[in-house]
C-alpha cells in the first residue's frame, strides 16, 4: 500500500441512491469525506416493499445530483479523484445498472480506474470505515437480502461458514412486521414496537437449535408469528409479540454465531479473534447486545459499524474499491451488472443453499 486513494463510491442495488467520497491513505487510515444517502422509502411504502421498476427509475433521476453533492460536501472536484467504485451486484439489476453505468461514464470521461464492487464486500468492510479492524475477522452479515457467516481473510478473500436456508434475518423482520400491521421497512418499526414489551411472553420455535453447521432458518418463526398475530386483542399483546419475535431472531443469530466462533477459533490458533456484525439488522439494539455477549463469552472482540454504515450506503462501496485499488486491482469498463453474485463463489457452488438456476448461485 504505497499511495493514497480518493475514491467516489456509488450504491444503487436496492432502494437507496447513495454516493460517497472516501480517502484511504498510504498507512491504511480511512477518512470518510462525505456520505450521501437518498432513500426511496416513501416511494415504495404504498406497495409494502421495494418495487424494482420504481427503484430503477428513481436511481436514474437522482444519481447525478447525489454524486455531485457527495463531491461538494467533500470539497473536491472530479479531478481530485483517483478512482471510482460502483456496486455491480448482487441486487435489483435495473438499479445496479444505473450506478454502474454512471461509474463507468465518470471513469471513462476522467480516465480513472473503475472498481466493480460486490455489495456484500462493501458490507464486509463497513466496520473498517470507523475503526481499525485488521484482517482476518469473523463476519456476520445480516441485512434484508442476506444472512451469512463469513471468515474474512483479506481483501476479497471470504469463506462462507453458514447461510440462511430460507429467509434473510431482515426479511423475517420485514415480513413479521407486516403481519403486525407495521409499515415498511419493518425492522426499525418492529424494534420500536418491541420497546417495553415482554420478550418471554410468546413461545416461538427455535429453528435448527443444536443442529451441526452454521446455517440459519427463519420461515418457521415467520409462520408461527403470523399465527400468533391473528389472535391479538390489545396493544400490550402486540408489544409483547414484537419483543418475543425480536428476541427469537437475536437468539438464533447468537446461537449460530457461537458455533461459527468455535469453528473460526479452531482454524486460527494463536491469532487474535475478532468478530464483526454488519448489514441493516446490525442496527438492532437487541441483536447487538446478544451478539456482544456471545463474543465476550468466546473471547472475541466485538465491532459493529456506526448505525449510518449498517444500512446501505456508498462509503462502504468506496472503501471496498479503495482497498482493491491499493492492491493494484481494478475492473474493465465492460464489467457486467450481476443480479446474483455470491461473495464466496466456491462455497456457493459446492454447497448451494439455493439450488443454482440458469443465472447461477444466488448470493
Ligand atoms: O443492509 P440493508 O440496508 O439492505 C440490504 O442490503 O438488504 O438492510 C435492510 C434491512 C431491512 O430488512 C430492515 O428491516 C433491516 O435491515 N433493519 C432492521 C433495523 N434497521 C434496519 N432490522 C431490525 N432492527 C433494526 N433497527
Ligand atoms: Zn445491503
Amino acid at each position: 500500500m504505497s499511495i493514497a486513494h480518493t475514491v467516489l463510491g456509488l450504491e444503487t442495488s436496492c432502494d437507496e441512491t447513495a454516493a460517497a467520497v472516501v480517502r484511504l491513505d498510504a498507512e491504511g487510515r480511512v477518512e470518510v469525506l462525505s456520505s450521501i444517502v437518498g432513500t426511496q422509502v416513501a416511494e415504495h411504502a404504498p406497495y409494502g416493499g421495494v418495487v424494482p421498476e420504481i427503484a430503477a427509475r428513481s436511481h436514474v433521476e437522482t444519481i447525478d445530483a447525489i454524486a455531485n453533492r457527495a463531491l461538494e460536501e467533500a470539497g473536491l472536484g472530479y479531478d481530485d479523484l483517483t478512482g471510482v467504485a460502483a456496486t455491480a451486484g448482487p441486487g435489483l439489476v435495473g438499479g445496479v445498472m444505473v450506478g454502474l453505468a454512471f461509474g463507468k461514464a465518470v471513469a471513462l470521461a476522467r480516465e480513472l480506474p473503475l472498481v466493480a464492487v460486490n455489495h456484500l464486500e462493501g458490507h464486509a468492510v463497513s466496520a473498517r470505515l470507523a475503526a481499525h479492524i485488521p484482517y482476518p475477522f469473523l463476519l456476520l452479515l445480516v441485512s434484508g437480502g442476506h444472512c451469512q457467516l463469513l471468515a474474512v481473510e483479506g481483501v476479497g478473500a471470504c469463506r462462507r461458514l453458514g447461510s440462511t436456508i430460507d429467509d434473510a434475518a431482515g426479511e423475517a423482520f420485514d415480513k413479521i412486521a407486516k403481519t403486525l400491521g407495521l409499515p415498511y421497512p419493518g425492522g426499525p418499526a418492529l424494534e420500536a414496537l418491541a420497546e417495553g414489551g415482554d420478550p418471554e411472553s410468546f413461545a416461538l420455535p427455535r429453528a435448527l437449535l443444536g443442529r451441526a453447521g452454521c446455517d440459519f432458518s427463519f420461515s418457521g418463526l415467520k409462520t408461527a408469528a403470523a399465527r400468533q398475530a391473528e389472535g391479538l386483542t390489545s396493544e400490550v399483546e402486540r408489544r409483547n409479540l414484537a419483543a418475543s419475535v425480536q428476541a427469537a431472531i437475536a437468539r438464533q443469530l447468537a446461537e449460530r454465531t457461537d458455533r461459527a466462533m468455535a469453528a473460526y477459533a479452531a482454524e486460527h490458533p494463536g491469532q487474535p479473534l475478532r468478530f464483526v456484525v454488519a448489514g441493516g439488522v446490525a442496527a438492532n439494539k437487541a441483536v447487538r447486545a446478544r451478539l456482544q455477549e456471545t463474543a465476550a463469552a468466546r473471547g472475541f472482540s466485538f465491532d459493529a459499524p456506526p448505525l449510518a454504515y449498517c444500512t446501505d450506503n456508498a462509503a462502504m462501496i468506496a472503501l471496498a474499491g479503495a482497498e482493491r485499488l491499493a492492491l493494484g486491482l481494478s475492473d474493465p469498463l465492460d464489467a457486467p451488472a450481476r443480479p446474483r453474485w455470491p461473495l464466496d463463489a466456491a462455497a456457493a457452488l459446492s454447497n448451494p443453499t439455493h439450488v443454482p438456476g440458469r443465472k447461477g448461485a444466488k448470493a
